[in-house]
């Protein structure tokens, strides 16, 4: 046993011995290889923060009623992954504390004295942290009874402060969000911080709700704690502002009919389900792969999901998580020879190694063309041709719920376009002209992972980057 002193003057016991016996079930580790894990030293300053970020979700997502605290390190290491994920095994014991509304773990929650009813637990966690953007995620828990021991236990130190309750409205709409979407935060400070972006973000969705010239809804979002710039850095993709710099594709054959009224290729089974990117701007890869299955469908009759990783590992002409280009993107695809399904290569939302293997191609293209600028000439297009690649501005879709979507001009320069989506069709919902937009923000953005864009005024640059693959 070694015992140390930490900054609120509270012990830390770390059982060295488990150091070596591990407990986790991934052993083995070989110490000097890069991104191998490293035994952690005990004043490891994200050591601490790391294991308050586990005991605040642990204790959000287990069902008793009382909160539970960390009694005792029984070993921990780390390893550098895009960021740091930090393996800890600990022993959590109950307190005498309630759960309540906010969920405030403090020090003054003393453990239960007798053994029984602390019913100690050995946990097995995981965070992963990624520093410069200050974004913690519990990977990894595995709870079970201890057996049973009658060691002292001692307590983790804690720098939370109270928060200040001055708007219970906004304190429940705001926890109703973090449960809803499962937002958690390493301190106080960051919660405090993210109450305030999400009390901004509050007044931006009425503002955007007060001046939309549609039916669309704004309102609280998964996105609703992000400042802007944050979900623009997280979800967006700088690229395709200097969409003026890709390369000139073949202007597409103009379609031989004029557009129907309405047309809906999720009607006509080209349309694969909603995906989601996660936490990386590989949007123009669910764009360009979301196409590719259309015209695949529309030549074979056969509808596949077709993989995004494979364009974040192996397009070297785009940036992976920085953002893409459709453009390159198709020429990535025809150099490579074809795309993998989805199953074969699936998404991991970061950059790997190319694992690309050509005996799995299961879909290829030929060529790519680019759509004229007219949205009527678009409509044709896609109603002759399949779902398209476009782009647009992406700012009212942080705070979108629901309904058509006409945000004013001003929050939607045509010149700012930095999201790629696939319109899968378009048509009129009373009385307003729209766009089906499939996003790739999961199922639980919008309407089911749907967005609705007003279409007739060029909004939001929508006409300014459509595009298609050509399967021959
Ligand atoms: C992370 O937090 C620190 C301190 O709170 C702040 O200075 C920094 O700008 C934040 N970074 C991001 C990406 O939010
Ligand atoms: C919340 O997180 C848990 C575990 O981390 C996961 O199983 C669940 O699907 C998540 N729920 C939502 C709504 O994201
Ligand atoms: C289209 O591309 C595939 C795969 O590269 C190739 O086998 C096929 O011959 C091409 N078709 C035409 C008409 O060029």
């Amino acid at each position: 046993m070694m015992e140390l002193s930490l900054s609120r003057c509270l012990v830390l016991v770390v059982c060295v011995s488990s150091l070596v016996s591990g407990h986790d079930d991934n052993d083995g580790y070989t110490a000097g290889a890069p991104g191998a894990p490293v035994r952690l030293s005990e004043s490891d300053p994200g050591l601490l923060s790391a294991l308050r970020f586990a005991e605040e979700r642990y204790n959000m997502l287990s069902n008793g009623m009382h909160i539970r605290r960390i009694s005792k390190i029984l070993s921990a290491t780390k390893q550098l992954v895009k960021g740091v994920k930090y393996s800890i095994t600990v022993e959590t014991g109950r307190t005498l504390c309630k759960k309540s509304a906010e969920l405030q773990i403090t020090e003054d929650c003393e453990f239960f004295q007798e053994s029984h009813k602390q019913k100690t637990e050995v946990c097995l966690f995981e965070v992963w942290n990624i520093p410069w953007e200050n974004k913690s995620t519990l990977l990894k828990q595995k709870c079970q009874p201890a057996p049973t021991e009658t060691k002292k236990v001692v307590r983790v130190p804690l720098t939370h402060d109270k928060p200040t309750k001055e708007n219970v409205d906004l304190l429940m709409q705001f926890k109703d969000f973090m449960v809803k979407y499962n937002r958690t935060y390493s301190s106080q400070e960051e919660a405090e911080k993210r109450l305030r972006i999400f009390q901004q973000n509050l007044k931006t969705a009425q503002t955007l709700q007060d001046l939309d010239q549609g039916t669309a809804e704004y309102g609280v979002t998964k996105f609703s704690d992000l400042t802007e710039d944050e979900f623009r850095m997280m979800y967006l993709n700088p690229m395709l502002s200097q969409w003026t710099l890709q390369k000139q594709m073949k202007p597409a054959a103009p379609p031989s009919q004029a557009a129907p009224d309405s047309w809906d290729w999720r009607e006509h089974g080209a349309v694969s389900s909603v995906k989601n990117q996660g936490f990386c701007g590989s949007c123009w890869a669910f764009s360009v792969t979301g196409n590719i299955e259309g015209q695949w469908f529309k030549k074979t009759g056969q509808l596949l999901s077709l993989s995004e990783q494979e364009l974040v590992d192996c397009d070297k002409l785009d940036q992976a998580c920085g953002g893409g280009l459709p453009s390159n993107a198709y020429e990535a695809i025809e150099n490579l020879g074809g795309l993998e399904t989805e199953t074969d290569y699936s998404y991991t939302g970061h950059k790997q190694g190319c694992e690309f293997t050509a005996g799995k191609v299961v879909a290829y293209i030929n060529s790519s063309v680019e759509l004229p600028k007219d949205e009527k000439d678009i409509a044709a297009w896609l109603a002759e041709n399949g779902p398209v690649s476009a782009a647009l501005n992406a700012f009212a879709m942080q705070f979108y719920k629901k309904g058509v979507s006409h945000p004013l001009k001003i929050f939607c320069n045509p010149w700012m376009i930095d999201h790629a989506v696939l319109l899968v069709g378009y048509g009129e919902r009373n009385g307003a002209p729209f766009w089906a937009i499939k996003n790739s923000w999961g199922e639980d953005y919008g309407e089911q992972g749907y967005y609705y864009l007003y279409r007739g005024s060029n909004l939001c640059g929508i006409n300014k980057m459509c595009s298609s693959a050509v399967v021959n």
